[in-house]
């Protein structure tokens, strides 16, 4: 499989991971050949990258850390409770959650990580316009649960609770009007404020009108608090933020870095991660910051990279221990001429060679 721009995807080519919409309904399956139309509505559906299966690329494996089923359902699943929040009463006292189907898509996450151990994300997770909200809710469960299972330190109760945190943790967005929730450009500061509320709506609809654990509707209610106590809606500091929001919140704000939105290109992985760092002990708690860094893959499987010697290669597996130096496959000279036969560098072994750039 090979990731790539839609830029440069041509028509006949054989797309290599299925394409969902916002309710995890399947729009285009894996293996369907793309059409000059279907290039044109990706496009206008806002992506800008897709994986594709193609000749000499058949061995380079695209592994999510949890099975579709699994992510598709809880898509559906979210997709289904911000309806119920939208179509209850903001004055009623009570919503509707399904809170079976909820913590059965929480506990599937859970238990999909902890059969697979200790792995990476070495996907990067393609979302349009159309279904970010729910594919992001998700998405931050899955990275927030693949850095909690593997810190060994909460019991399986607790990851379950926290991945329905983590699932939850952007439910009080039901209840904020469409047009602050998709503005596509900056808020003004009134709309910043009332988004801002989302916060304390979903702490509310969880605690109080759904009858959820206290620790699960923290989550929603903190997930903007920030380490040194700029954020909101409290100000909290340190370890007053509760430990599922300190993770809650890197996974919450790496997530939009790498999707692409209305207003900016996804960024590489590895870009995303330089820029967490910048938050390192001021927005983030440093010590949930490396558990969370040590589960992302830097140059995803499938993406192209240029070495230090200019050559151009796709990566074809990472070293979990090393996620600076994937194994890639060379397929030009150091000035850009294809190669007719493509070779493999292991770049944990070759100390010589190193990734400069990452080419999408
Ligand atoms: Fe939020």
């Amino acid at each position: 499989m090979r990731l790539i721009s839609l830029n440069s995807l041509e028509a006949g080519k054989t797309l290599g991971r299925p394409i969902y919409n916002e309710k995890g309904a399947l729009l285009l399956r894996a293996g369907a050949t793309v059409s000059t139309r279907y290039i044109r509505h990706l496009k206008e559906m806002g992506y800008t990258s897709v994986y594709v299966q193609e000749k000499g690329y058949e061995d380079i494996e695209v592994k999510d850390v949890i099975s579709e089923k699994t992510r598709m359902e809880a898509v559906a699943t979210i997709s289904e409770t911000f309806d119920a929040v939208r179509a209850s009463d903001t004055r009623s006292d009570k919503v509707a959650l399904d809170r079976q189907k909820i913590s059965g898509v929480a506990n599937k996450i859970v238990d999909d990580l902890v059969g697979a151990g200790d792995q990476i994300m070495d996907l990067v997770d393609l979302k349009s316009f159309d279904n970010y909200t729910f594919l992001h809710s998700v998405n931050v469960s899955v990275l927030t649960m693949l850095t909690a299972v593997n810190t060994g330190e909460f019991t399986t109760l607790e990851l379950r609770d926290m991945a329905i945190a983590a699932l939850l943790h952007d439910i009080g967005m039901a209840h904020i009007p469409i047009e602050i929730v998709q503005k596509k450009g900056k808020l003004n500061p009134e709309e910043f404020a009332r988004m801002k509320k989302h916060t304390k709506i979903g702490y509310e609809i969880l605690l109080h009108k759904s009858s959820m654990k206290p620790q699960i509707a923290n989550v929603a209610l903190q997930h903007h608090e920030c380490f040194n106590g700029t954020g909101y809606p409290n100000g909290l500091t340190d370890e007053k933020i509760h430990i599922w929001s300190r993770y809650t919140t890197l996974a919450d704000v790496y997530d939009p870095l790498t999707s692409d939105r209305s207003y900016k290109r996804r960024l590489p992985p590895l870009v995303a991660l330089e820029y967490l760092e910048l938050g390192r002990g001021t927005l983030f708690d440093p010590d949930c910051m490396d558990d969370f860094i040590s589960h992302i893959a830097h140059y995803p499987a499938a993406s192209t990279v240029v070495l230090n010697t200019g050559e151009i290669s796709v990566v074809v597996a990472n070293n979990t221990r090393q996620l600076d130096r994937p194994l890639v496959r060379v397929l030009t000279t150091p000035d850009g001429k294809d190669l007719d036969k493509p070779f493999e560098i292991d770049l944990a072994k070759q100390s010589e060679y190193s990734i400069k750039s990452v080419q999408d």
